[in-house]
């Protein structure tokens, strides 16, 4: 009956763990190094912490584990697989649509997200030559500034991060994606466990642990709440496509609670211990927290400069920022690909040149933005914004929330419920998991959503 492009074994993980290794290089990232950081300082520390964590545990995981179902049992493309379980359950074929719009997300999130990818890797470089000097302010920002308006600089940066994941996603899914996962994964945990390490050592341990770890709900604002919720969308790659599509590949026999489980898990770990190996460096040279987005290319600069050891550090720390970004990349363009391969009878290896050459196109835009060049700059009836801005508010603000209610709506409302049970295969879970996906997790998308557009303020 499940009869798909996924359904050889040669397109299955080949194992639980290759499995779970891979979702969670999907699932860490640019979010949990980059921006969970910088959102958790922006937000006063630790009460936004535990409402982070109450939104992984109680909306994240169950969407992650409607998602792998879906793809569990369509085996195919997220549009093709939301499709089979829809006419499984004698609905329409046009609920497909929800599937389709997580693949159109992953894309427009990539455009981006290798122009990002390109600044860490061009901070590596710059990192071991020394580049951050002594640290003074003016220097490291002047560094910043200097190379988001080097369109050409930018454009090779971001060619080079674009190869790389095409040449690893055109090998397949066993001999590229999970190869490339299995090796850099490890080198990511241990170079973070260095740098936490490094960091409690040279940096103030305790005012970061209390920074993170001691909630003062007078600092949590109902947009912190908002943020947080968002934002663990986000990070566990969800309502991009790519759970139900690494869904496709999972082996038989794996337990979709238990595996989502431990990926939510490593996840929040390694955002956690990220925070860690940020917050003592920042407080030591008082440095401030809520800076923002420039965080770690702005402000965790200036610390490399001055420390002991820094230049090292520093180098260390952009290499594993391009890792846990590239094995993400990986993730977002593969459902794109396997699209190609399905749909239109490309090869593999085709397949992979053609999108990467969509996302290359697509990447000019951001960097023209961050250039100030006119063209990427236009009007709205919202006032002024660029194609960078307009596409991270339409990916992480509009097409994400809607994914994930429409996700939820779907798994709990419209398929049939034996076959999501079936797919999740322990009663025991499945009793837990649909009032949560029926009514806890859409409620509260909804109000995320109405909130962030303007049209309720909490
Ligand atoms: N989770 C990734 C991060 O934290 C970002 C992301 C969102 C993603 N959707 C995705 C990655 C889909 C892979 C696939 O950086």
């Amino acid at each position: 009956m499940q009869q798909g492009s996924a359904s050889k074994d040669s397109t299955r993980w080949s194992s639980r763990f290759a499995y779970i290794l891979a979702a969670t290089g999907a699932a860490v990232g640019l979010g949990n190094i980059w921006k969970f950081p910088y959102i958790t300082g922006e937000n006063g520390g630790g009460a936004f912490v535990l409402v982070y964590l109450v939104c992984i545990l109680f909306i994240g995981i169950p969407v992650m584990m409607a998602e792998v179902s879906i793809g569990k049992f369509g085996r195919h493309t997220p549009g093709k697989s939301t499709v089979e379980v829809a006419k499984a359950s004698g609905k329409p074929a046009f609920w497909g649509f929800i599937g389709w719009m997580g693949v159109l997300s992953g894309y427009l999130i990539l455009s981006f997200y290798v122009v990002i990818t390109g600044w860490g890797l061009a901070y590596i470089f710059k990192a071991a030559d020394g580049a951050f000097g002594n640290g003074t302010p003016a220097h490291i920002q002047t560094l910043f500034a200097d190379l988001t308006a080097n369109g050409w600089a930018l454009v090779g940066w971001t060619s080079l991060v674009v190869l790389g994941t095409v040449l690893v996603v055109g090998k397949g899914v066993k001999a590229g994606l999970e190869r490339a996962v299995s090796a850099l994964m490890p080198i990511l945990f241990l170079l973070l466990i260095i740098l936490a390490v490094y960091a409690a050592i040279e940096g103030d341990f305790w005012a970061a642990l209390h920074f993170m770890f001691d909630p003062d709900f007078s600092k949590l604002t109902i947009n912190g709440v908002v943020v947080a919720l968002g934002h663990s969308f986000f990070t566990l790659s969800l309502a991009s496509g790519i759970m139900i599509m690494y869904g496709a590949y999972l082996p038989e026999g794996v337990s979709i609670a238990k595996s989502s489980l431990w990926i939510a898990f490593f996840d929040t770990l390694v955002a956690l211990i990220a925070g860690m190996a940020i917050y003592p460096i920042v407080f030591e040279h008082h440095l401030a927290p809520g800076s923002g987005p420039g965080l770690i290319f702005q402000t965790l600069p200036i610390a490399f400069g001055q420390m002991p050891g820094g230049q090292l550090v520093g180098t260390l720390f952009f290499i594993m920022l391009v890792f846990a970004a590239f094995t993400s990349a990986l993730a977002l363009i593969e459902s794109s690909v396997a699209w190609l391969v399905e749909k239109r009878g490309f090869s593999r290896w085709a397949a992979a040149f053609t999108a990467g050459f969509g996302i290359w196109l697509l990447s000019l835009g951001t960097i023209a933005a961050t250039c100030g060049l006119p063209i990427a700059i236009f009007n709205t009836p919202w006032g002024q914004t660029n194609f960078f801005d307009a596409l991270d508010y339409l990916t992480a603000n509009i097409l994400l929330p809607i994914g994930g209610l429409l996700l939820a709506v779907f798994t709990g409302w419209i398929a049939n419920k034996k076959l999501i049970a079936d797919m999740i295969d322990s009663p025991a879970v499945f009793r837990l998991w649909q009032p949560i996906i029926k009514f806890l997790a859409p409620i509260a998308i909804l109000l995320v959503f109405l909130q962030l557009v303007g049209i309720i303020h909490l």
